[in-house]
């Protein structure tokens, strides 16, 4: 038998996160979020004063960072080194600093075999933008969400308007086109999908429709899988 693997990629503002963290709870399996390890990895470069694009040391910086992901239903914890990094790993410079990161191969290489360790270790559903295509390929469960730019780029507005933000809706739009862009044309695992994936276009839908279409269509084939008993 082998673990239980969920792969849920897609751009930024999809609603990913959300739908993988009740996935993960409905399934009970881990919640992983690769793209809290990038923007880890960005935030120790921006700490270390190392540039965005000086490979060498950010992959010195990834192959020794310790990065860990505290599972709490309400309030679940990114640590970097020992120290809570949720909230600093959230900020706007640490999207754009997060997704320069991920542009270079040294350090995916190194953050894709920590998430398949991870995974294997007990399953999980691995939320990003390559877990169905280069972290866990063979998996059968594949979800690639979409949804218009300006209902992502809305989504992500209200979301900071509740956190006191005062960006406009217009800067966030063009903040979401901009890193979709880069995420999508970057030449080391761009952000795409496949034949194998299931597509959920999820401008007009629920989170609740997303999380039961995604959990009802495992469940259906998870019989050859680890799952916790
Ligand atoms: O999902 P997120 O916005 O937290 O991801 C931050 C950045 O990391 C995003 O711009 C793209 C990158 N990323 C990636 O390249 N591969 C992943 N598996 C996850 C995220």
């Amino acid at each position: 038998m082998q673990p239980l693997i969920v792969a849920i990629d897609g751009p930024s503002g999809v609603g990913k996160s959300t739908t993988s963290k009740r996935v993960a709870r409905s399934l009970g399996i881990p919640h992983i979020d690769t793209g809290a390890m990038y923007r880890a990895i960005a935030l120790a470069g921006e700490r270390a004063g190392v540039p965005v694009d000086d490979e060498p040391r950010l992959e010195q910086i990834a192959s020794r960072a310790r990065i860990e992901f505290i599972p709490h239903a309400a309030n679940p914890r990114v640590l970097l080194d020992g120290h809570d990094v949720t909230e600093a790993i959230r900020t706007h410079d640490m999207s754009m600093a997060a997704s320069s990161v991920s542009k270079l191969p040294a350090v995916r290489r190194v953050l894709v075999g920590l998430q398949q360790a991870m995974g294997n270790l007990a399953g999980g559903v691995l939320e990003g933008r390559d877990i169905g295509t280069k972290v866990f390929p063979a998996t059968p469960f594949k979800f690639f969400l979409t949804a218009r730019p300006e209902i992502r780029a809305a989504r992500r507005f209200r979301e900071l308007q509740g956190k006191g933000s005062s960006e406009t809706l217009e800067a966030v739009l063009e903040d979401t086109i901009r890193r979709d862009t880069q995420d999508s044309t970057r030449a080391d695992s761009p952000l795409t999908w496949d034949a194998s994936y299931v597509l959920i276009d999820t401008s007009e839908l629920s989170i609740d429709d997303v999380v039961s279409r995604i959990v009802d269509q495992v469940a259906s084939g998870a019989s050859n899988f680890l799952t916790p008993s």
